[in-house]
């Protein structure tokens, strides 16, 4: 007989949404509250937890306990998206202050941080993921106030050592913020290797159905920047609705089971890819060939994800005619959802992109490894 354990594990919880079964009807999916505002009982003080929902509100907020049991943290925040989430903690930073980031990343939070350069808000400075040598040289003790990781990173999916990035932040004087929407909990718990603030698009994976925007941050530490933070959402009012919440409670539910799924079947395409007379090249952090392969391996524990990037053997507009010729990949930007998607990623970014013409972005969802593979085959071929 085995011992009874103390605590469920993360899959458990979040399979159950914490368990919470409703006291007066026995529901065993939560309900959603979709009131903006909360009743004061005879004394006038409240009934409840929550005033006003810009502030909080029961759903978002269950959410929210789930995200941070998944996360390790103190608590979460939810906000209207990814971008929200991400703009808030910067306005956390003191002006002025220096910001370290990767120079591959999400590229529209990279424009952010250009912006408040730009406007004399922070001094930014970008190191290299794929040698984090560089971040070392890039840091500025005492005045670097934010490293920033995203791993693995869009659309190359650099690996960044986080327990070293943390490291290297702390000894400088520096909060370490991890993008961790393409590793989401069932593979990596960035707060655990000594991250401060963790960042999802839950938009993405934690969501996985493609029908909401929401973004979170995670916090380990109670401290005064997560009351900001908390301050901040209440005064530009970027918090999420109750609907997308209970949308939200009900995606990640099925988070790990997912998320093991796209992994399996994401290593299965690259592995059937790589090498291919097709294709110049497969980025998959699975991949031995992959340089980010050995630190994944120690990093991403419960799988290396659904994010691959096909570098096609031609030029732009061979990538791009393939992007066009999927019958069961989607072309669709985002990713993290049930439905494969594909993307001629060079086109939709900046003029400054640097990313490779021929690359193309896929995002692998729960169809079968073989028909992912044929219809991926047939747009190569045609
Ligand atoms: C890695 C990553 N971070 C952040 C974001 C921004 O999230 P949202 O679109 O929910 O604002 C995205 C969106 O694609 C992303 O891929």
């Amino acid at each position: 007989m085995t011992a009874a354990k103390n605590h469920p594990d993360a899959e458990t919880l979040a399979a159950q949404a914490l368990g919470r079964i409703d006291r007066e009807t026995g529901a065993v999916v939560p309900a959603i509250h979709s009131a903006t505002t909360f009743a004061r009982g005879e004394d006038y003080a409240l009934i409840g937890e929550h005033i006003y929902s810009r502030n909080s509100a029961p759903t978002v907020a269950h959410a929210e306990e789930i995200i941070a049991m998944l996360d390790g943290g103190v608590g979460a925040k939810l906000f209207g998206s990814g971008m929200a989430a991400f703009t808030a903690l910067t306005e956390t930073l003191a002006p002025g202050v220096h910001v370290v980031a990767p120079e591959v990343m999400y590229y529209t939070a990279q424009d952010w941080l250009r912006r408040l350069k730009a406007q004399g808000r922070i001094d930014l400075d970008f190191y290299d993921q794929s040698n984090p040598e560089t971040l070392k040289e890039c840091v500025k003790p005492g005045e670097t106030a934010l490293v920033w990781v995203e791993t693995p990173a869009n659309p190359t999916w650099d690996v960044m050592d986080i327990a070293l990035a943390a490291e290297v932040a702390h000894r400088a004087g520096a909060i370490l913020g991890v993008d961790s929407t393409c590793a989401p909990a069932p593979t990596t718990q960035p707060l655990s290797l000594g991250a401060d603030i963790v960042m999802h698009s839950a938009t993405k994976y934690l969501n996985g159905h493609s029908d909401l925007t929401a973004g979170a941050l995670v916090s380990a530490k109670d401290d005064a920047r997560w009351a900001d933070i908390h301050t901040i959402r209440n005064l530009t009012g970027g918090v999420l609705g109750g609907f997308e919440a209970w949308l939200l409670i009900r995606g990640m539910r099925t988070l790990f089971v997912r998320f093991a799924r796209q992994s399996e079947t994401a290593l299965t395409i690259a592995r059937h890819f790589e090498g291919h007379a097709k294709v110049a090249g497969v980025l998959y952090p699975g991949l031995e060939s992959h340089p980010g392969h050995a630190v994944a391996k120690r990093q991403m524990t419960g799988g290396f994800g659904g994010m691959l990037s096909i570098l096609v053997d031609g030029d732009f507009d061979a990538a791009l005619r393939v992007a066009t010729r999927t019958n069961v990949f989607v072309p669709a930007t985002s990713l993290g959802g049930v439905e494969s998607l594909i993307e001629h990623r060079r086109s939709i970014e900046s003029p400054e992109s640097t990313v490779p013409a021929n690359l193309l972005r896929i995002s692998v969802g729960l169809e079968s490894a073989g028909d992912l593979i044929a219809d991926l085959e047939q747009a190569l071929g045609l």
